[in-house]
């Protein structure tokens, strides 16, 4: 008799404990979700680029047509950028800006600066 007690026990256990556990995996999924959301979307920064730089970057956006200086085009090669098509000279860039034509974006977080910095080569590379 006691058998029939013990082995109903065990399994409701083992039923809660998987339920806790599959509970467990989509907080884990979730927290990635989230991570991934929180990191920095390059594209969709550059988006506020795209105006004058184009979607290709290669300095042909909507805006482009009015602007004396023109906007860089990210293809251009390097002697023909005022502060380097590098990390560091696209940071200095963004950071400090190029009068007249181009803003600051001293508002935007390192880590922005820094994934717009690669987009923007990445444009200028292919
Ligand atoms: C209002 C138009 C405009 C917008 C918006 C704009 N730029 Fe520019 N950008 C320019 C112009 C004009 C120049 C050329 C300045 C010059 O040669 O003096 C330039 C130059 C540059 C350069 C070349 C710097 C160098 O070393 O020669 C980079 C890189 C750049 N912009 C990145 C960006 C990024 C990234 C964004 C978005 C966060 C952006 N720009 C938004 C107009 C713009």
């Amino acid at each position: 008799m006691k058998k029939n007690i013990v082995i109903p026990f065990f399994f409701s256990v083992l039923a809660v404990s998987l339920l806790l556990n599959c509970g467990k995996k989509e907080e884990k999924v979730e927290e990635t979700a989230a991570t991934q959301a929180s990191a920095v979307d390059a594209k969709e920064l550059y988006v506020t680029c795209a105006s004058c730089h184009g979607d290709t970057g290669e300095g042909n956006g909507a805006a482009a047509a009015n602007l004396n200086p023109k906007p860089r085009n990210f293809k251009a090669p390097e002697t023909e950028w005022k502060n380097g098509k590098t990390v560091a000279g696209i940071t200095k860039t963004l950071k400090e800006g190029i009068a007249p034509g181009m803003a600051k974006y001293d508002y935007m977080k390192d880590e922005e600066i820094a994934a717009l910095a690669n987009y923007v080569i990445e444009l200028g590379s292919k």
